[in-house]
């Protein structure tokens, strides 16, 4: 099934709470791991896509200071609110750019990083393909992927709540997009169609913590781009659904600070 474009728009007030709350319950966990399997290979030039409000960013520039890092991604606010907290850091370029059509030049990086972009592009053989255009020879792409919901607590709570919620229409952004693309095996066969080598996948489970299930629930509902699929149903409204998201979460995981599982695959191919 082919994903609605707005599976894809990171803006209005999502940048922010995605920022705020999203960023250290999900993504700074893997941020730190696929900053220090990047760091390993010791680039002169770096290329990150999908970088979103820059939470791998944030973490390469502090620990590779003689790295030239360019990070782009497909929405403008989220790179904006990005550079609220990384203006001051001389070796980050900021670009928008599409994954699928990367303004630079051939063999122009080292690496080519993504953090949980890969499943949000219509055409991921076609943005492999880019990724290995503009890597140097012998050069490496190291990504991660969300695993299937199931194994990722919070937002399986989330969906099923949601299922439950509109049982006629659900809004199914969160299985179908972050968690619609977890099969090694395809992985793997669109990296290999669009030429990389040396494909590896690694699955590794972490704890996602946050400090209240009203923050988790706010975070999944109002800083991702379900918000606007919530917004569509019209009622009940998105206030309405997050406390009961917040509710389910809350039964499940207690009052006060709460961590759950998350899972995701890790993969490094080379060009
Ligand atoms: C889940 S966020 C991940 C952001 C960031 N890497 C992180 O770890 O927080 C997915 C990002 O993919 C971006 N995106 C979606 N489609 C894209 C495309 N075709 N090209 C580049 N970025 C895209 C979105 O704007 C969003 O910032």
């Amino acid at each position: 099934m082919t994903a609605p474009s707005s599976d894809k728009v990171f803006a209005g007030s999502v940048p922010q709470i995605y920022d705020r709350l999203m960023v250290p319950m999900i993504f700074a966990p893997y941020a730190r791991d696929l900053a220090q399997r990047i760091k390993g290979h010791r680039p002169r030039d770096l290329l990150e896509i999908a970088a979103g409000t820059g939470a791998v960013t944030t973490v390469l520039a502090a620990e590779l200071p003689e790295t030239r890092i360019t990070a782009t991604d497909l929405n403008e606010p989220m790179l904006a609110q990005a550079r609220t907290h990384l203006a001051g850091k001389t070796n980050i370029t900021w670009q928008q750019a599409d994954a699928l059509s990367l303004p630079f030049g051939d063999a122009s990086f080292d690496i080519v990083a993504c953090q949980f972009g890969v499943m949000f592009f219509p055409d991921r053989v076609k943005c492999y393909a880019e990724a290995r255009r503009v890597l140097r020879p012998g050069g490496r792409f190291l990504f991660n992927a969300w695993d299937k919901i199931a194994d990722n607590e919070f937002a399986d709570v989330m969906q099923q709540t949601l299922r439950q919620m509109f049982p006629a229409d659900p809004p199914e952004f969160m299985a179908r997009t972050p968690h619609g693309y977890h099969d090694p095996q395809r992985i793997s066969a669109d990296l290999t169609a669009a030429g990389f080598r040396d494909i590896a996948i690694e699955t590794l489970t972490l704890r996602s913590p946050s400090p209240s299930a009203q923050d988790a629930a706010t975070a999944y509902c109002q800083g991702t781009p379900m918000r606007g699929e919530i917004e569509a149903r019209g009622e009940p409204g998105l206030d309405a659904v997050t406390q009961r998201v917040t509710e389910a979460l809350a039964r499940r995981f207690g009052n006060g600070p709460i961590d759950g599982k998350i899972q995701a695959l890790v993969i490094s191919a080379v060009g």
